[in-house]
């Protein structure tokens, strides 16, 4: 389908630079993606009142960092920030517990750090529900607990504050994209699309999910195949796979992470099938798939950020400080497509 697209693609290419700035484009949803610009504090307004210390006095902040595993590049890039940033020379010492993608371990892992005694606690939910027991735990022994990269679906009074992507505008944003490719092109085919979904129960998933189940009834689109690729190239060539074989046609691929659009895109060479062929949304930007966007393989990738080590120890200084810190704060995020592949490229993380 996309060859008899390409046709107009400087159309497209036309439509979409007109929001570009500086290689730079702007998020098309109309809501601020950016932050909670809210004046509320972090702390006594939402019933949080613990702050970042040094309890030990040993002169370092100690982080105990619950991660959620190491399933795609995303992840290897969001655990180095850490590993780079969480140091004495920074002011801090890092536990490090990897969950493997397990929300059970993970839960298991944050009552580990509170009986070490950390000073605070970084938690990235591999799953959004079923914290209020650990986290309450956390609260009574008066270790303040920080949400990063997906978001709890708990009480506010239950963390100090969330810093990381807003997945459902990163859906919005790849939605949108292929709504305006649509247009620009005057494509009058059916959109069939093949959904593959992140960890489910993920705020990754979820949100992504709902903007792609919201968008698709309301501009005609059909989802012929939706399953979790669980985030990973492996699992992500598996579905793709899987799907193939049942010979449904389908010519949009809306993957919910780099590593399983690189699944998807092996899966179809397997087949014998071009990936150009194809509509190809991702989500991320690691260097590989921002690569792939300058070759034409994916065409857009709403992007996420996964370079939050040093954000947090801002965030955590800032706290400690006495600073007032929004409840939420989101990344700041755009999508990489044909106009300015060529320029993020350059900087993309990973490899
Ligand atoms: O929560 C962020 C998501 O988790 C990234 O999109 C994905 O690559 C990772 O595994």
């Amino acid at each position: 389908m996309k060859k008899k697209f390409l046709a107009t693609a400087a159309l497209a290419a036309l439509a979409f630079s007109l929001t570009a700035c500086g290689g730079t484009n702007t998020p098309p949803p109309a809501d601020d993606s950016s932050s909670d610009a809210s004046p509320t504090a972090a702390g006594a307004a939402s019933g949080y009142s613990l702050v970042p210390k040094d309890t030990n006095g040993d002169g370092f902040i100690t982080l105990g960092f619950a991660q959620v595993g190491a399933e795609s590049g995303w992840r290897t890039a969001n655990t180095q920030s850490y590993k780079d940033y969480f140091v004495e020379a920074n002011g801090f010492k890092l536990v490090f517990l990897d969950a493997n993608q397990d929300a059970d371990k993970q839960k298991q892992d944050v009552r580990d750090l509170i009986a070490q005694g950390v000073e605070v606690i970084d938690l990235a939910p591999v799953t959004d529900s079923g914290w209020e027991p650990v986290l309450q735990e956390a609260k009574d022994a008066g270790i303040p607990l920080i949400v990063s990269d997906r978001q709890l679906s708990v009480s506010d009074d239950l963390y100090l504050t969330y810093f990381g992507g807003n997945m459902e505008e990163e859906g919005k944003t790849a939605v949108k994209w292929l709504q305006d490719y649509i247009t620009a092109n005057n494509v009058t085919d059916p959109i069939n699309i093949l959904h593959l979904q992140g960890t489910i129960g993920s705020t990754a998933q979820k949100g992504r999910t709902k903007a792609l189940d919201d968008a698709a009834p309301a501009n005609d689109w059909n989802i012929v195949f939706q399953q979790t690729g669980e985030f990973t190239q492996a699992k992500g060539q598996e579905v793709t796979e899987s799907f193939l074989q049942q010979g449904k046609d389908f010519n949009v691929i809306y993957s919910e992470n780099d590593d399983m659009t690189y699944g998807a895109i092996d899966a179809l060479r397997a087949a014998g099938k071009d990936p150009k062929e194809y509509i190809i949304i991702s989500f991320d930007g690691n260097k590989s798939a921002v690569q792939m966007v300058v070759d034409g393989l994916i065409d857009v990738i709403a992007e996420c950020d996964p370079l939050l080590g040093p954000q947090v120890g801002d965030l955590i200084k800032k706290a400690e400080a006495g600073e007032q810190i929004a409840k939420i704060t989101y990344s700041n995020e755009s999508y990489i497509d044909s106009t300015n592949a060529a320029e993020k490229v350059k900087t993309a993380f990973g490899s």
